[in-house]
């Protein structure tokens, strides 16, 4: 199944699309220095967690052909966004596959690696989109279209390509099985809307609500599962993902809908014992609008273990209480 591509290498720039101007207009930006691939995963140019971690790749070697040290290469990058496990990751695999040679060799390696990166986000997720569709297809023999919800954007655009969360969703429209999808408004940065537009450039049915609408939704039955893409998994199962994604977990336990994380493995942080140390993203008060008032503006928040009914990654549905069995 064919994806597009949310970050490409052109004559030694790496080109992403900016999200900051999306759904209003699709602009490419080119990023050709350490400082462009830093800024661009901090104001959010490029946004999800596998995308941040395929942009930090390319934003080493982008640094290393500046002629910067390593350290403060991996160091300017790793502050730029706190929550997604699948920065500090991408960050790691990249010095380590850079201490197996000497530094003359680093340039070449640095290009090859972020581009396995990227190249494995992309197979990862289409195959989370398999395994998804397996848990989809009972739903649609029981009844169609089958109504799923998803909180912010888990789709192609957060990941090199295929999306996690959206994933099963097309894969699930590709093999034919009719699906409408409710989709949050994701407060305050409307990562809805995103979803909104990519679910309509493929044409699958969908509707957005407000946040607040989606225990409504539940309660009247309207929801047969909902998806949702993650941050920073746990050891113990417990899943970081925007704000607002604990609340429909709360919901969807409340009224018996199935809440399913996807997320390819180097999203699991297998240091990290549970929610309580995963760092929580404060942003900027302006976001909200709050004025002259005190404002809180976490990034995400902690959907316990024991409200998520498995966590879909590229190695099949794993129960959130049995990470170990995935542990690479
Ligand atoms: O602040 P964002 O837009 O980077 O947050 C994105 C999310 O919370 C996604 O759900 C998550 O990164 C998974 S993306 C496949």
């Amino acid at each position: 199944m064919n994806s597009p591509r949310t970050i490409v290498e052109n004559n030694g720039a790496v080109v992403i699309l900016d999200q900051t101007r999306l759904p209003q207009e699709t602009a490419f930006v080119h990023l050709t220095t350490l400082a462009d691939a830093a800024q661009a995963i901090r104001v959010m140019r490029v946004r999800g967690a596998p995308l941040i971690g395929a942009t930090a790749a390319y934003g080493v070697a982008l640094g290393l052909e500046e002629g910067q040290p390593l350290d403060a290469i991996v160091q300017t990058l790793a502050a730029t966004r706190p929550t997604a496990v699948n920065l500090q990751w991408a960050l790691a695999r990249m010095a380590r596959a850079l201490q197996k040679s000497a530094p003359a060799g680093w340039r070449d390696l640095a290009w090859r690696e972020a581009r396995a990166i990227a190249r494995e986000d992309a197979e990862a997720n289409a195959a989370i989109g398999q395994h998804g569709l397996a848990i989809l297809r009972p739903l649609a023999g029981r009844k169609q279209p089958i109504q799923l919800m998803t909180h912010c954007n888990a789709g192609w655009l957060a990941t090199v390509a295929h999306g996690t969360a959206l994933a099963p969703i097309y894969a699930a429209q590709a093999a034919g099985l009719a699906v409408h999808v409710w989709v949050s408004e994701t407060r305050p940065r409307n990562q809805g809307l995103l979803t909104a537009w990519e679910l309509a450039q493929a044409g699958v049915p969908h509707t957005f609500i407000v946040d607040n609408a989606a225990g409504l939704l539940m309660m009247q039955g309207k929801v047969d599962a909902v998806i949702v893409g993650a941050d920073r998994i746990a050891a113990n199962g417990d899943t970081a993902n925007k704000v607002g994604t604990y609340l429909k977990a709360l919901a969807a336990k409340a009224h018996g809908v199935p809440f399913y994380v996807a997320a390819p493995l180097s999203t699991i942080d297998f240091a990290c014992p549970d929610g309580a140390h995963i760092p929580i993203e404060e942003r900027a008060a302006e976001e909200v609008g709050g004025g002259a008032t005190a404002v809180a503006n976490p990034a995400f928040d902690i959907t316990p273990a024991q409200l998520i009914a498995g966590i879909i990654t590229e190695r099949g549905l794993v129960a959130a209480g049995n990470l170990a069995s995935v542990k690479p």
